[in-house]
């Protein structure tokens, strides 16, 4: 048990930004409204009119295959590099929120670190399973069931936001950082698992990178960039269908890349990521 790490316990009723108190085992708002503490570990904070879906976000399976992929470590430079940026100029404590946590491998990755200051953590993510795996793996935080589009925290309440190949919302973003807090995206570069996407795809197109700047409108200002990249080798079947089961190439395959990807016994890859910080106005 690390004394350091604590949830983020600042919560606020996703359909008036009212604050959430803990009353046995729910979150209530002065206005009557009230979400579940589940057993498990998590908070349902996404009402059924901000669903578009009834099973938002990843799927279970999905959810599955990123765990197996990432806690066998295949991006953990990545995850070094995003936690040193958490903690850079950091003394005594920090409040962190991950928007798109997943199944929570960096906020893991995170607490795991030596030596820790106090470390406030959130998680949120629109799918359930991937919220339920990332509670399920680490207590001492606020795992949410909740859409970026309606981050339900209080406004200037956190120190870093965190989105790590996610879907920003940079109005959002603004509203829950303090002044002077900072917000560190990671995106895929333009030759980021250059060999997969060429087995899979017929043409690839390396300028069509998926980066989206978040832009001063929000009161956000980029301050710098990072480019991380390395290379790892999946030995086997399994972990390639694993990173194809989470990436949206396997929707985009076509038969013939399928089936070219089906046939391989190992992948050679290179990791090609883009780290943004923006700081808070
Ligand atoms: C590519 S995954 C990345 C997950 C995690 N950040 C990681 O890198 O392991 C994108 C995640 O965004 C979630 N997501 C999709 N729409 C969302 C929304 N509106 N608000 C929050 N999360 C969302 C999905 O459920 C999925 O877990
Ligand atoms: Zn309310």
């Amino acid at each position: 048990v690390n004394n350091n790490l604590k949830p983020f316990t600042a919560l606020a009723c996703p359909l008036d930004g009212a604050s959430l108190s803990l009353d046995g085992s729910a979150w209530r708002c002065a206005h009557g409204h009230s979400f579940d503490q589940a057993s498990q570990g998590y908070i349902h904070l996404l009402p059924v009119q901000h669903k578009r879906s009834r099973d938002p976000g990843d799927s279970k399976a999905m959810v599955q295959a990123r765990r197996r992929f990432l806690q066998a470590g295949y991006y953990e430079p990545l995850a070094e590099a995003l936690a040193s940026h958490v903690l850079q100029g950091v003394d005594a404590a920090v409040s962190v929120l991950d928007a798109g946590c997943g199944e929570g491998y960096y906020l893991r990755y995170l607490a795991g670190r030596s030596p820790l200051p106090q470390l406030q953590l959130c998680g949120l993510d629109i799918s359930k399973p991937a919220v339920l795996a990332a509670a399920k793996a680490l207590q001492p935080a606020a795992w949410l069931v909740a859409s970026n589009a309606r981050i339900p925290v209080p406004d200037a309440s956190l120190d870093v936001v965190l989105c790590v190949f996610g879907f920003p919302v940079g109005s959002e973003f603004a509203r829950v950082l303090k002044p002077g807090g900072r917000l560190i995206m990671a995106d895929p570069g333009p030759r980021h698992l250059i060999q997969l996407r060429e087995l899979v795809y017929d043409d690839v197109n390396l300028e069509k990178g998926r980066r989206r700047e978040v832009g001063p409108q929000y009161g956000l200002t980029k301050t710098s960039s990072e480019q991380v990249q390395f290379e790892f080798e999946l030995p086997d079947q399994a972990s390639i269908q694993d990173l194809l089961a989470m990436t949206p190439h396997l929707f985009r395959a076509s038969a013939a890349g399928r089936a070219r990807v089906d046939a391989l016994s190992s992948l050679q890859l290179q990791a090609d990521i883009e780290i943004t910080l923006y700081n808070r106005d």
